[in-house]
């Protein structure tokens, strides 16, 4: 099994470049199964969820050319197929937008019903509202959604909690549909206009995204495009943390700011200096940060996927925070891994109290999920000593290469390979 060994107490200094959007590359390999022609997608990062979605396209039967490390070339006229292999899909939760993209092109798909994860249950109801609004029949059975249309029709859809998912899946069909849809209290995130954009470079008609309303008018037929991916606002805050914690100065390049907002303000709050630049935004701490709050929101507020990793920075603060996790039911499960390196935190139900320690001290600890394995690699750069971290695919899953981009900036880091 490959654990990552980490020698912390080391002060970050230098330049980290962002990867292209996991977030966003999961709806747009999906959503190229609605292109009439090639696809060249770019900036696509090398995590093992891109492996993942580029296997099930094929499986479709869909073309898929590497041209380089980050750019692809889809071709998905050769799709026959609407259904996904279980096999294949159960290795990922985010299946779901083949749901969407099958429906936009065939009007049917089979797809294995996703899982939950370390987060919370992550139910689809949302998905399965928006897309029976359509005009889709669905159901569940031996845990594969099969979904089909006689005829997709735009309708008014309400999301009665803001979810991500469901924005894109509702728009991936209904880019297809007859008439117009409107998607009210739509997620704001930058993936979702990510892939707005990427649809209308196909030639749809997607109004509003990245705001609480979006409009789309169905359209016969969609093309090829060339589309690059946006940059990963949370590999890039991840590392703006990281940076921070480490007392460190650290430059860090192909961002969007903007993106970055609700996470510089807070960093600013604690007394970190945050600069930004067109395209990069440089992170310095001279000083221990100060203990702020954090409730996580739908974008434009606080992201729940940097609730984990500013929980490291808050457990070295001076003074008390309180963390509200107003999204997923259960995403401080990775509290305790933490308190074995001597964090203070104490979880009631959605609010986690931490109380700022000097120093960490290292440990193994296993990573219960992706962003709480990025969090222990952030705990493990600062703490005392040595850190082990075990479970390290879920890292792999959203962080193009880790060690590389970290030891470039000063981080003793490795990767082992132990029975
Ligand atoms: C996306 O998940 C991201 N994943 C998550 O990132 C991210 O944490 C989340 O959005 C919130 O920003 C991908 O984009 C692949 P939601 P998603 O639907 O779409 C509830 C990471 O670490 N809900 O916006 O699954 C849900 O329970 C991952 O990169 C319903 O009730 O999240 C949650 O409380 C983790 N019914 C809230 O909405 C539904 O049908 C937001 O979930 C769907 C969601």
């Amino acid at each position: 099994m490959e654990k990552l060994v980490i020698e912390g107490s080391k002060r970050l200094e230098g330049e980290i470049c962002i990867s292209g959007a996991k977030n966003s590359a999961l709806a747009i390999l999906p959503a190229a199964i609605l292109a009439g022609s090639e696809c060249i997608i770019k900036n696509l990062p090398a995590i093992r969820d891109v492996v993942y979605l580029r296997d099930m396209l094929l499986q479709l039967g869909a073309k898929v050319h590497i041209i380089d490390q980050d750019k692809i070339c889809i071709d998905s006229s050769s799709i026959k197929s609407h259904k996904i292999d279980a096999e294949l899909a159960k290795r990922m939760r985010a299946s779901y937008y083949f749901i969407g993209a099958l429906i936009g092109r065939f009007k049917k798909a089979e797809v294995p019903f996703p899982g939950g994860c370390e987060i919370g249950m992550r139910p689809i109801d949302l998905h399965i509202k928006g897309l029976e609004a359509l005009g889709v029949k669905i159901k569940i059975t031996h845990g594969v959604i099969k979904a089909k249309a006689e005829e997709l029709v735009g309708a008014p859809i309400y999301l009665d909690v803001v979810s991500v998912g469901a924005t894109i899946n509702i728009m991936l069909a209904a880019c297809r549909a007859k008439g117009i849809t409107t998607i009210e209290n739509a997620a704001k995130e930058p993936y979702v206009v990510d892939t707005a954009n990427f649809l209308n470079a196909l030639g749809a008609n997607i109004k509003g995204a990245g705001t609480d309303v979006i409009r789309i008018k169905g359209v016969d037929f969609l093309g090829g495009c060339e589309h690059a991916i946006i940059p990963d606002q949370m590999e890039a805050g991840t590392y703006m943390v990281a940076a921070a914690a480490s007392r460190g100065n650290v430059l860090i390049k192909n961002v969007i700011p903007t993106h970055l907002e609700a996470i510089t303000a807070k960093l600013r709050e604690m007394g970190v200096e945050v600069t930004e630049y067109e395209d990069s935004v440089r992170v310095a701490a001279l000083s221990r940060p100060k203990a702020v709050n954090i409730k996580t929101l739908p974008y434009p507020g606080f992201p729940t996927d940097m609730q984990q990793p500013m929980c490291v920075l808050l457990a070295l603060s001076e003074g008390t925070a309180i963390v509200t996790e107003n999204i997923f039911e259960s995403r401080f499960k990775f509290m305790d891994e933490l308190k074995k390196m001597g964090a203070k935190i104490r979880v009631e139900g959605r609010v986690a109290i931490i109380e700022g320690v000097n120093k960490l001290s290292g440990a193994p600890i296993t990573a219960t999920d992706l962003r709480a394995g990025a969090a222990m690699v952030v705990a493990g750069l600062v703490a005392d000593g040595k850190t082990v971290i075990s479970n390290i695919g879920h890292i792999d899953r959203g962080y193009e290469r880790l060690e590389e981009k970290l030891i470039n900036v000063g981080a003793r880091i490795r990767r082992i390979e132990e029975d």
